[in-house]
């Protein structure tokens, strides 16, 4: 996972041992090591000993790409030093349904996509997507369970990625000094990107006590003019929670008073929706500009393809410009993978399925769990809506506020991998743990013994 963090001066310790950064002006010999300091003499030599200095000392990065931290690193790290110990890992912890058994691409996707291999369909596609993808992308979106909106084809970019469509949208809204209002807890990029593009991320309140609902006071509180983008993560990663069409309403009255802000939707998880209670928030808005991010990761079990898109929906045509600065960042960056838009548009388009069957098993582990840590002392959790995770909150007076401790324990004593919730917001995240339940119930089961005992000896 990663995230923005302000980052602090290096310390002595960071540097290797070479005098200055190359943006420093050449070091007197008093500060060169001994190897250059040996060769001082001569201009030529005392050249050749700046030259061995600075050619030697390290290369900084820039400051955007280095504030960005992997907070989840921090127990993969550890995870992967057990398993080249012998030790096997039960693994809760990774948001790939390809990680897990059972939950394969389905067929007619992968032959399309190899059959576009073999029919040499390996040239650029149009920047904004393959037309015919582009065509189904708008007729899912007018499709939508619950309701759809009036997407045309021209309204949808294919993208690398939703990551890539968020990169892209921050670069063509933000000004400096723009803010980003995200769900807190949240999937990380929200936070990383905008502070690559001189915004910043404000984080608005989900209410762990109800359902994960988005704290609708706390946005209100939050809305200033320089607020650009408000973004909902809908079903949330991580927490699984689904917002209400009240709510998403409610919502759309706030922004309604904000002109200069647009929505993003993020609805990568929509058909992981087990109570059917889903709904597109473009197709609730009459006026604001609502854009919903959408693609192949998630619901189509093809992370790898890395295919995504962007749907603008912008009733009163007030995003024109920023429409037309994105089309240029699209054209710049080329086109997403010609063959994978092919896979996707085959999923789109053919049986639908063994989407009920995947999502019905999903549904089987995501009781299992709800059980599991109904019986747990230590443990509480609101059930997801939505998506393959949950977000358990730390009763346990030990673990209450100190959620990375608990999950390195928890992997040491019992070789349970989960992630600790500060890692998707230290302010909303803290003292909770995100779990996966991707994998089958026999591992979850075992997963779930081990926590028990942990919980039971601390
Ligand atoms: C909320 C959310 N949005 C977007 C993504 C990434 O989407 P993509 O694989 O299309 O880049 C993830 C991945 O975990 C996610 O949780």
């Amino acid at each position: 996972m990663i995230n923005a963090t302000k980052s602090s001066p290096r310390s002595a310790d960071d540097e290797v041992p070479a005098p200055a950064g190359a943006s420093v002006p050449a070091p007197s010999s008093e500060s060169l090591p001994a190897q250059a300091k040996a060769s001082s003499g001569t201009a030529a030599d005392n050249n050749a000993g700046r030259n061995t200095a600075a050619q030697n000392a390290v290369i900084e990065p820039a400051e955007r790409a280095a504030c960005i931290e992997y907070a989840i690193r921090d127990v993969v790290v550890p995870a992967t030093e057990l398993e080249a110990k012998g030790h096997r890992i039960l693994k809760l912890n990774i948001g790939d349904p390809l990680a897990y058994p059972g939950l394969p691409t389905p067929e007619p996707m992968i032959e399309a996509y190899a059959a576009a291999l073999r029919h040499q369909e390996n040239g650029y596609s149009p920047s904004y997507g393959l037309p015919a993808l582009r065509q189904a992308i708008a007729a899912d979106e007018q499709n939508k369970a619950n309701g759809g909106w009036s997407c045309r084809e021209e309204d949808v970019y294919v993208t690398t990625g939703v990551t890539e469509g968020l990169q892209l949208l921050f670069s063509a809204f933000l000004h400096p000094g723009d803010k980003v209002l995200a769900p807190g807890p949240h999937y990380p990029p929200y936070m990383a990107y905008p502070q690559m593009f001189q915004g910043s991320t404000v984080e608005y309140r989900l209410d762990p006590d109800h359902g994960w609902r988005l704290d609708l006071e706390d946005v209100r509180a939050k809305m200033d003019e320089k607020v650009k983008l408000l973004v909902v993560i809908n079903p949330n990663n991580p927490t699984g929670g689904i917002a209400s069409r009240e709510t998403l309403m409610e919502l759309l009255e706030i922004v309604r008073q904000w002109p200069q802000c647009t929505i993003i939707s993020d609805e990568i998880y929509d058909g992981l929706n087990y109570s059917d209670s889903h709904v597109s928030l473009a197709s609730l808005s009459p006026d604001v500009p609502v854009i919903t991010c959408n693609g192949v990761s998630k619901v189509y079990y093809a992370p790898g393809w890395r295919i995504g898109y962007l749907a603008l929906h912008d009733p009163r045509g007030r995003l024109e410009k920023v429409r037309d600065a994105l089309e240029k960042l699209l054209r710049s960056r080329l086109c997403a993978s010609t063959p994978a838009q092919l896979g996707y548009l085959a999923g789109l388009t053919g049986p639908k399925d063994w989407m009920l069957e995947y999502r019905h098993r999903l549904l089987q582990q995501r009781d299992y769990c709800m059980e599991r840590i109904a019986a747990l002392d230590g443990m509480e959790v609101e059930e997801p809506g939505g998506s393959f995770y949950m977000f358990p909150r730390l009763t346990h007076p030990r673990w209450a506020t100190d959620d990375k401790t608990f999950v390195l324990d928890l992997l040491h004593q019992e070789k349970v991998l989960l992630v600790h919730g500060s890692g998707f917001s230290q302010q909303y995240g803290t003292g909770f743990v995100r779990l996966v339940f991707l994998p089958q119930v026999d591992v979850l089961e075992q997963a779930f013994d081990g926590i028990e005992r942990f919980l039971a000896s601390s």
